[in-house]
């Protein structure tokens, strides 16, 4: 079943456009990655699906519902949770004040929120943070955090920004275990990442972007392979390496 369905998206900023008539479905419980260079769109393309940045045209259907014209928090309760690049946290809350926040989205009351809260720093190893003020967190804790509040809202559909960049190498297999489990637990999972060993290792599915355009998609064997990604992207030699 498509989960997602998105057709002729696009999103200009004065001459520029950050997104390019992009058509992409993604089918449930899959794991599908988005790559491109630095500036190709693809944090926009994830606020536009998101609801968070308005489309100039185009639609975006999730779980068969037109959410184009819908406020994030309309779109998120529906099921469609994303992280932020750069994470935002409530700096001065602690962890557990954070993750209860965005539980509220979904659970009736402050305990059931906070229940929800605990099990989900649980699942992300942040446990022993759960008393920290967000602010002391290092950038993978930071990151765990930023996963927390979007599975505390339950997601069947989590867009994940660049969640690897800055991690040591243990943390980042540690980062592509978690991922996995959570779409074990059947949540899909789109996600933009510059790791190329976490996407190759994880996506079922790739799709490249470039200049706003998506520029290809295939498996991660035929994505290595393609000679305008290898150009634009990859870097020649790559498909040797
Ligand atoms: N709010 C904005 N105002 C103006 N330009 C923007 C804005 N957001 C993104 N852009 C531009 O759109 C392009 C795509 O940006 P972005 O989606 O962040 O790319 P990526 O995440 O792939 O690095 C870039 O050229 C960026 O400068
Ligand atoms: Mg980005």
């Amino acid at each position: 079943m498509v989960l997602l369905d998105v057709s002729g998206l696009s999103k200009h900023y004065g001459g520029l456009y950050a997104v390019h008539d992009v058509s992409l479905q993604v089918e449930e419980a899959r794991i599908v990655g988005v790559i491109g260079p630095n500036g190709a769109g693809k944090s926009t393309l994830f606020s536009l699906i998101a609801g968070a940045v308005r489309t100039d045209s185009g639609h975006v259907v999730f779980a068969g519902e037109d959410v184009t014209k819908m406020r994030p928090y309309q779109i998120c309760e529906r099921g469609l949770a994303r992280t932020f690049q750069v994470a935002k946290p409530f700096l001065d809350l602690t962890v557990l004040e954070n993750v209860t926040i965005a539980a509220l989205v979904r659970k009736p009351n402050v305990h059931a929120a906070i229940d929800k809260a605990e099990s989900v720093l649980k699942f992300v190893g942040l446990a022993h943070r759960i008393r920290a003020e967000s602010r002391t967190l290092g950038t993978a804790d930071r990151k765990r955090l930023e996963l927390a509040r979007a599975l505390a809202t339950e997601p069947r559909l989590l867009l994940l920004d660049e969640v690897m960049a800055g991690l040591t190498s243990i943390e980042t297999r540690q980062a592509v275990d978690l991922v996995r489990e959570i779409r074990d637990k059947g949540v899909t999972v789109l996600l933009v990442e510059h790791v190329m060993q976490a996407v190759m290792a994880l996506c079922e599915e790739i799709l490249v972007l470039h200049e706003g355009k998506l520029l290809a998609k295939g498996s991660p064997a035929e994505i290595a392979a393609h000679p305008a990604v290898i150009e634009a992207y990859l870097g020649k030699g790559y498909a040797h390496a």
